[in-house]
């Protein structure tokens, strides 16, 4: 998606100033057309050759020596921005860019752009801080500019506090958030649902699956950065959080019902792509279960089915309007996920053979077929779970339009 954009990446003055490099690596390497500014003081932590050399395009450093060799000005800089992207952003140019300052090049070209614009502070945790700081960041976020908070952790000054500039890789991720942010999901409120429960025995033991939360978490990824307001509702997973999802995170079946029963009133899609246990243990000791020579039976209780509930609530409110289950197959995919989606009263369901290493349960890649109501069915090859995130996401895209959704597009 960063492909041929052009994004204005301003680095400031901040030690932080030698991440921006990896960003500006990052974002070249996606196939983004980077043109970095720098201010003075930026350049007293790195050479603007670096960024040169990363981005394979000229540096900005002044705004008139390069107005007059270069025949670059801000105008225009700032019309062929897809993104303005500041990084590290200190607290005197977040001060700047509040009040409408154009004293430089990078401050000019913010005032002069049009284009979505994501400030990534770094300073000391005072600075951070002070009221005067976060006054100014509250005026840029309400004027429609996005912030990547800073991280808690070790700082320039040897200090423990707020205002480590996050990682490029966070914000790589915002950086597409804000590049998608008028995408065919902008305004749309999507609850996605991952991972697999664990449904507990003893104070050590549970009944889980093998799922990795890959999956859901490739759909929440995808939707943000389509536009989407996201809630992501996790069983537990290794993975982390995709930044600008609002997280929930539970452990059992019971717990996932409850999340989800609790954010659909609001919602315009749920996707449940998550391993959900259908049973629970019966009982749950409260000590660690002893070993014995007699073996251990379990008795297993049901546990409620989401869907079912959701389809309920959906009969009675009409909400959300766009509802998708998976399911998790290894025999008879199109039958079995025909009946699921009937008796769960879905609009489409995304059923995939769990039996190959290569599909299913903890891998990065997934065979899958879509179906919706009417049974019209779409075999999608072999896909890495972003594409086929994508690809989910083109049919809920389609749902919400059938539903008179989108008047404006
Ligand atoms: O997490 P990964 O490692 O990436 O793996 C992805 C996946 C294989 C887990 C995912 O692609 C997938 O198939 N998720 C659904 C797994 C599942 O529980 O399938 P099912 O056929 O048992 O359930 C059908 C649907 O009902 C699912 O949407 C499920 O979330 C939902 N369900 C199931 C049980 C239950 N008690 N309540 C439910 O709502």
């Amino acid at each position: 998606m960063l492909k041929d954009k052009h994004i204005v990446l301003g680095v400031t003055g901040s030690i932080a100033a030698y991440k921006a490099a990896e960003l500006a690596s990052r974002l070249a390497q996606e196939g983004a057309l980077v043109e970095v500014i720098m201010t003075r003081s930026a350049q007293e932590f790195v050479a603007p050759l670096t960024f040169q050399t990363l981005t394979q395009r000229p540096v900005i450093t002044e705004m008139f020596q390069l107005l007059s060799e270069m025949n670059i000005a801000h105008v225009a800089l700032a019309q062929r921005a897809d993104l303005v992207l500041i990084a590290p952003a200190t607290a005197n140019t977040i001060a700047k860019l509040a009040h409408g300052l154009a004293d430089d090049m990078l401050s000019a070209t913010v005032l002069a752009t049009r284009a979505p614009v994501l400030i990534a502070p770094a300073m000391e945790t005072n600075m951070y801080e002070n009221p005067v700081t976060q006054a100014n960041l509250a005026s840029l976020v309400a004027r429609g500019m996005m912030v990547v908070e800073p991280e808690v952790g070790h700082l320039a000054s040897g200090r423990h506090g707020k205002g480590r500039m996050a990682d490029p890789a966070v914000i790589l991720a915002m950086a597409k958030q804000a590049l998608g942010r008028d995408g065919d999901l902008a305004g749309r409120r999507v609850v996605v649902t991952a991972g697999g429960t664990q449904e507990p025995l003893d104070p050590v033991r549970f009944v889980g699956n093998r799922s990795s939360g890959k999956m859901g978490y490739a759909l929440a990824l995808a939707a943000l950065e389509r536009g989407a307001q996201v809630t992501l509702i996790s069983a537990p997973t290794r993975l982390s959080p995709p930044p600008g999802a609002k997280m929930e995170f539970v452990t059992t079946a019971a717990e996932m019902r409850d999340a989800v029963m609790g954010s659909i009133a609001g919602a315009d899609a749920l996707i449940m792509a998550a391993a959900v246990a259908d049973y629970r243990p019966a009982e749950v000791a409260r000590q660690k279960i002893k070993k014995g020579p007699q073996g251990l039976t379990l008795r297993l209780r049901p546990n409620p089915d989401i869907l079912m509930e959701v389809a309920e609530y959906r009969r009675s409110t009409g909400k959300p309007s766009v509802v998708v289950g998976f399911a998790a197959e290894t025999e008879d995919l199109a039958a079995n996920a025909r009946a699921k989606l009937k008796a769960k009263g879905l609009d489409l369901i995304v059923a995939n053979d769990v039996t190959s290493s290569d599909s299913g349960f903890d891998s990065d890649t997934n065979r899958a077929l879509i179906m919706d109501r009417l049974g019209q069915t779409s075999e999608l090859p072999l896909l890495a779970k972003s594409e086929l995130a994508g690809q989910v996401l083109n049919h809920v895209v389609e749902l919400f339009r059938n539903a008179g959704f989108f008047t404006s597009k």
